[in-house]
């Protein structure tokens, strides 16, 4: 019985991803064609009636006259790439429609069943160390399925190459990516991101941590497994920073040798310039370990409260114009963290930033701070938060509003997500994804 489980799940792995290893050939790269064949030897399983290969996946919001001063390879995601990819009918998903859609499983993606996030706390002693040993298989497993894009020089595109990277890494990698300076006419603009400081930063966040958790239970044949969370509020002195749980750190920040991360590297380090995709993501000296100072900056010497978070869920507009830092009374912006969340205004450290301030270290240094996997706990707390939004607010995916933020618009793909999600189609309960959160602490 376990031997089938295992196989129907790997027979129909595949989820959405950057960049689909068989889509960085140069053929298909030439031909702008990311369609490939599904194992009934048909393409995106056409044959099987599981998809078909189209035209113009794009969807873009803005109006067709409107001229974008962009050479961005990431601007109309995934056009620069591909015309045509994958459409993929009823539950099934993944680059050639050989996957199904986050909630769905089993070879015709009939077969449903939800998991429970829980706080890292409530996990018993096996299900911890269940969940640090898959951590460590994805840092050090090759991902057959996707490949990273790396380059030191973004205006030079012949440049660009495709390289191999292990599971975690392209999870980090995808945020690195996402968060890049955007080439705007030939210069880098790093006011606006894909993922961060706009309407798509909850969905964006939402996206990534589902493809992190598919992707093992993918790799371990687990089904069941759910991401832990991290409920931060009024927590002392990151209390899960021991050695049992996310590692302890000396005075220089770096985690204790017994600690289960110590040796962990964090891809991209290094290359945290606006030019640069990670160049050299292969290579060992350049990246520096994983570190931590929790506390030690002034800019924020303790953690959001209690209190913080029922003012952030309080606000009504999911988001509310200009739809960037400044946005006053947004939901978004009070849990991203550049508002405080009592009066909505006040320019401030806080919420999710704040957790990453607070941090330092590697989770300090935003591009990077994926690496880190406290960063998952983190941000499923977060996403724990977006979703008690959405029950609280009965919000629905007409509320996300129009935006002239770069890849956030309601109808553009969630960049660099692959093949195409909409931003405005994460503003969902998780239900719709196949997960639900623990009741901890009163929330
Ligand atoms: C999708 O899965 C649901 C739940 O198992 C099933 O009822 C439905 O028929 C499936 N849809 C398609 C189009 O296969
Ligand atoms: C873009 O750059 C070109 C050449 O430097 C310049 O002529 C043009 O005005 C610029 N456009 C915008 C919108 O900045
Ligand atoms: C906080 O944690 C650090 C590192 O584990 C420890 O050195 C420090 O004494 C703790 N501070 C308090 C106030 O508990």
């Amino acid at each position: 019985m376990i031997i089938l489980c295992v196989f129907l799940i790997l027979c129909c792995n595949l989820v959405q991803g950057q960049f689909p290893r068989a889509c960085t050939t140069s053929a298909t790269l030439r031909s702008k064609s990311c369609c490939p064949l599904w194992k009934d030897g048909s393409l995106c399983g056409s044959s099987s009636g599981r998809g078909r290969c189209r035209d113009r996946v794009v969807f873009t919001s803005l109006a067709s006259g409107r001229v974008r001063q962009y050479d961005d390879d990431r601007l109309d995601w995934p056009k620069y790439y591909y015309d045509k990819s994958c459409e993929c009918f009823g539950n099934y998903s993944g680059y050639n429609c050989g996957g199904c859609r986050y909630g769905y499983f089993g070879e015709k993606c009939d077969r449903t069943h939800t998991v429970e996030r829980k706080e890292i706390r409530e996990l018993s002693l096996l299900e911890r160390k269940r969940f640090f040993s898959y951590l460590a298989l994805a840092k050090t497993t090759k991902s057959q399925d996707f490949v990273i894009l790396y380059t030191g020089d973004r205006h030079h595109k012949d440049t660009y190459k495709f390289v191999d990277a292990s599971i975690y890494d392209v999870f980090s990698w995808i945020h690195y990516y996402s968060i890049k300076a955007i080439l705007q006419n030939g210069t880098f603009d790093d006011t606006t991101n894909y993922a961060h400081q706009g309407p798509a930063f909850p969905g964006w966040h939402r996206l990534g941590l589902l493809f992190l958790e598919r992707q093992i239970q993918l790799l371990t044949g687990d089904e069941y497994f759910a991401l832990p969370y991290w409920d931060w509020r009024e927590d002392k002195n990151c209390s899960i920073c021991t050695n049992a749980f996310l590692g302890d750190n000396d005075v220089q920040g770096f985690l204790s040798p017994y600690s289960h991360f110590a040796f962990w590297k964090s891809i991209c380090s290094g290359y945290n310039y606006d030019e640069a995709y990670c160049l050299g993501a292969d290579d060992q000296n350049q990246m520096e370990k994983l570190h931590r100072k929790p506390g030690v900056s002034p800019d924020a010497p303790s953690l959001p409260t209690i209190q913080d978070v029922e003012e952030t869920l309080k606000w009504e507009d999911f988001d509310r114009p200009p739809y960037d830092r400044s946005a006053r009374r947004s939901f978004r912006n009070a849990l991203e963290g550049f508002i405080d969340p009592k009066d909505g205004v006040t320019r401030q450290i806080g919420m999710h930033n704040q957790v990453h301030v607070y941090l330092g270290g590697t989770m300090g240094e935003v591009p990077i701070s994926s690496n880190d996997p406290i960063f998952v706990l983190h941000h499923c707390f977060i996403d724990k938060i977006f979703e008690e939004w959405l029950c609280r607010h009965n919000a629905t995916s007409d509320m996300y509003p129009e935006n002239d933020q770069p890849g956030q618009g309601p109808n553009e793909c969630s960049t660099p997500y692959f093949p195409c999600i909409r931003n405005k189609d994460l503003l969902r309960n998780s239900t719709n994804f196949g997960y639900i959160y623990s009741k901890y602490q009163g929330m």
